[in-house]
């Protein structure tokens, strides 16, 4: 809950004010205060002026700001400071530095490319955060922390000698000897034998392939390695100041860090949003990453950290915001459950890598129209405060898995044309036209409440999961297994007979072989209905060993075998899917699961129009309505009695919305 950080939802930006001169600063105050601004991330990229010399800290400067912060009643979220470590660190100890897969070590003079096994690094972030918690343990504009900045954006793996050193402890430790990790590796294969410690190196540039269990580990051990950092210093935030929340924040559809397993250490979940202005899909993948936001926090609500005002700088083609189209990204965070709203950054920079890239207060200054739809959001923000802490419910679980992920996109994939994320997204997508809410899974996640369970591309899963699934269908659950499911186990191995491995018995079908297809080629699937389908990308020969057969392939080698099955066990179903089919299929193949467990959407809308529904801690609930895209569409609500949530007022049964548009309303009691 946000209720213990500020009143009301979070407004306000990361604040750099090392920037400016202090008379900057007090204006800084006042336009905050102007625009209702309630919370600034401070410090972020500060460790070179808190720390000028090893060993002497000068919080002199911060102290003043934190000092105005507290008089104009605004709240810091104030960082650790250990996103770029200082350039007399990168000088003095060069193994600071990251190594890249060839062996090149990267140089100073941007952000963020330590080692984060460096032990000279780790030494210096917790004698920083150790410094800046004792420091302001006690001042009143101290309301929360925010650890590092989106850890590994910028180097996500480190190959340094340093780095394998660890990589043997960590392998130590899952494996017990190197016997477990040859066996585990497959490494009587190739002739790459391990015989001692020393020769376990990263999976550095080689050859050819590089050993895909190795590079599993590999990427397992980075994310954990990373997320040492993060315990690190939280740990002594709790120590220092046990009553703060402490954060960090995450980036959209991020491969490179395990997410489920870092948001078991996180207080509070916050993450930085960047939707490109120029991409259609922007929208539903903005949706999509608030959702995992929501669900990697078990469901309450989280921070949206960053987003811009404006255009970014670091995409080939920046493209701007036009007017309204920031503030329906920010109602769209708070319509998945966001308690904050914030930037980067609050004042743009005049110089520097980032002087382009938008900000609250633009170099037009406060008479721009950034700076006045900052002020009117900062206004409705306010006027739907009773919102905050309100939540989401959904019957449906989308599983999303970071090992899958990792694992079938490997070099020796099947496919390199099939991206990871495009499964999940595409079951996303068509669940969020139908407003069904939805709540990413994990395997670890309690799904006992689920009516529907959609697995997409659930490539790595182990018996005990697969068990759960079972007595889960067994007491009426209905799960939708997609293609390219369960073929390894947690090690890496293939399950032996074929996937869906240990979903085999539950689903009826036995997965033979794959046709992945280029980019282009299209194929036909049957449903009996005399309206084939056309579907591309991937397809599957598999056989119903107890299944029966919904639809089948009606051309190419497959022809006639089955494309989807649907299998009963006890009170609940498993269907398999064993293509993609486009959200023209979905009335064949998500609707009737829907059906099945009585799942509903929330409302129905016109095209490009969705809605989301907050329930609030005393129980009401608020209906959220968005329109993407231009032009105006009218939504015709279930019943009269809705009045908008900003303004009090009443709101007609049919309600009009114009482009990218975005309306709170009170439901009826
Ligand atoms: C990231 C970083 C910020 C800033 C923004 C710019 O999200 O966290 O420091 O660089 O990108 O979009
Ligand atoms: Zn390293």
């Amino acid at each position: 809950m946000i209720d213990d950080i500020v009143d009301g939802f979070a407004f306000g930006g990361d604040y750099n004010p090392e920037q400016w001169t202090e008379d900057v600063w007090i204006e800084d105050m006042k336009l905050m205060n102007r625009a209702g601004v309630n919370l600034v991330s401070l410090g972020i990229f500060s460790w070179a002026k808190l720390e000028p010399e090893e060993g002497r800290y000068d919080f002199t400067w911060l102290d003043r700001v934190m000092n105005l912060l507290t008089e104009y009643n605004i709240k810091a979220d104030l960082a650790t400071a250990t996103a770029a470590q200082p350039n007399w660190m990168s000088v003095k100890y060069p193994q600071v530095m990251a190594v890249d897969e060839k062996g090149l070590r990267y140089t100073w003079g941007s952000r963020q490319a330590y080692c984060p096994n460096s032990l000279i690094y780790r030494r210096g972030a917790a004698a920083m955060t150790r410094m800046l918690a004792e420091h302001y343990a006690a001042h009143p504009a101290l309301a929360m922390w925010h650890v590092n900045n989106e850890y590994a954006c910028h180097v996500q793996r480190c190959y340094c000698d340093t780095c394998a050193a660890e990589f043997r402890v960590w392998l130590e430790k899952r494996y017990g000897d190197l016997d477990g990790v040859n066996e585990t590796w497959g490494t009587a294969f190739w002739s790459q034998n391990y015989s001692d410690w020393a020769e376990v190196m990263p999976p550095r540039y080689t050859s050819a392939f590089r050993n895909p269990n190795q590079q599993l580990d590999y990427d397992r051990f980075m994310s954990d390695s990373i997320l040492s950092l993060f315990i690190a210093e939280r740990n002594i935030l709790h120590q220092v100041t046990p009553n703060l929340k402490v954060t960090t924040n995450f980036m959209p559809l991020f491969k490179h860090l395990d997410y489920w397993k870092w948001a078991e250490e996180i207080d509070i979940i916050s993450w930085d949003s960047y939707p490109d202005p120029h991409d259609p899909l922007s929208p539903v993948m903005n949706a999509f990453d608030h959702d995992l936001m929501r669900s990697l926090g078990a469901g309450k609500p989280f921070m949206l950290m960053e987003q811009a005002a404006g255009r970014v700088n670091w995409r080939p083609v920046n493209g701007m915001k036009h007017e309204g189209l920031m503030r329906f990204h920010s109602f769209q965070a708070l319509s998945h459950g966001a308690d904050a709203v914030m930037y980067f950054q609050w004042r743009q920079s005049r110089r520097g890598s980032e002087q382009f890239h938008s900000a609250m207060l633009p170099h037009a200054g406060e008479g721009s129209r950034t700076f006045s739809e900052i002020t009117r959001l900062g206004a409705e923000l306010k006027a739907l405060s009773a919102l905050a802490g309100s939540r989401i419910e959904s019957q449906v679980g989308l599983f999303f898995d970071y090992d899958s992920w990792w694992a079938s996109e490997m070099e020796t994939a099947v496919t390199a044309a099939y991206p990871y994320v495009e499964e999940p997204l595409h079951w996303y997508r068509s669940l969020r036209e139908r407003n069904v809410p939805v709540d990413m899974v994990s395997p670890k996640t309690d799904f006992s409440s689920y009516k529907v369970l959609i697995m997409p591309r659930m490539f790595v899963i182990d018996a005990l999961p697969a068990s759960r699934l079972e007595s889960w269908v067994e007491n009426g659950g209905v799960l939708l297994l997609g293609p390219m499911s369960a073929w390894l186990d947690g090690t890496g191995a293939v399950h032996p007979g074929g996937a869906p491995g240990p979903l085999r018995t539950l689903a009826g079908v036995r997965v033979e072989d794959v046709d992945p297809l280029p980019p282009g080629t299209s194929f036909s699937v049957d449903f009996g209905d005399g309206r084939p389908l056309a579907a591309r990308n991937w397809r599957e020969e598999i056989y119903a060993e107890g299944a029966e057969v919904l639809a089948v392939y009606a051309d190419g080698p497959l022809n006639g075998g089955p494309a989807v099955t649907s299998h009963t066990r006890g009170r609940g179903q498993t269907r398999y899917v064993s293509f993609r089919p486009g959200p023209e299929a979905m009335d064949r193949i998500l609707d009737p699961v829907l059906e099945r467990a009585g799942v509903t959407g929330l409302l129905e809308t016109p095209p490009g129009v969705y809605a989301a529904r907050r329930i609030g801690v005393d129980g009401r609930s608020r209906l959220f309505l968005l329109r993407e895209g231009e032009g105006r569409s009218d939504v015709r609500l279930p019943v009269e009695g809705f009045t908008d949530a900003v303004d009090g007022r009443q709101v007609g049964q049919v309600l009009s919305l114009g482009s990218w548009d975005a309306r709170v309303l009170n439901e009826p009691d």
